[in-house]
């Protein structure tokens, strides 16, 4: 099973943006336990943060055939990317999405994602364990 997992605009900064929220965990270590999870599935992963909206768009389209599913934390673009929208509607991989907050108890403007009607699940409030949850929701699909 292949997972590509893509981190949106600022979460490179984790570990010392808004830790208090966000977590004191960094970026490089988050995808260590990512990885250490996935090597124990016996699963492959590929992993991508980008700040650009047309990075993402690029990746999903570049990574489609080798992707069995896409695990998206989109951050910001969560709430207003049609292009994300899309570009995970036509690329045909299964995708869920990823919050480290509860997006739902948030300010109003973070409440709604516009990703999540093409996403098979969501898995937000959980910091970095959301991403192992998607992931071991992802590998315990057929
Ligand atoms: C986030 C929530 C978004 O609203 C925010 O813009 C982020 C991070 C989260 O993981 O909780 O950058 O996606």
């Amino acid at each position: 099973m292949n997972l590509f997992v893509i981190h949106g605009p600022n979460l490179n900064l984790l570990g010392t943006r808004l830790p208090d929220l966000y977590g004191a965990m960094t970026l490089p270590e988050i995808n260590r336990r990512i990885r250490a999870y996935a090597a124990g599935r016996r699963a492959r992963v590929r992993i991508l943060q980008a700040n650009c909206e047309g990075r993402i768009i690029d990746a999903i389209h570049r990574q489609r055939r080798w992707a069995d599913w896409i695990i998206l934390n989109p951050a910001a673009f969560t709430h207003y990317s049609y292009a994300i929208r899309d570009a995970i509607e036509a690329c045909g991989v299964p995708a869920v999405e990823v919050h480290l907050t509860d997006i739902r108890k948030r300010e109003p403007f973070r409440r709604k994602s516009v990703i999540a009607p093409v996403c098979r699940r969501q898995f937000m409030g959980f910091g970095w364990r959301s991403y192992i949850r998607a992931a071991q929701y992802c590998l315990d699909q057929k």
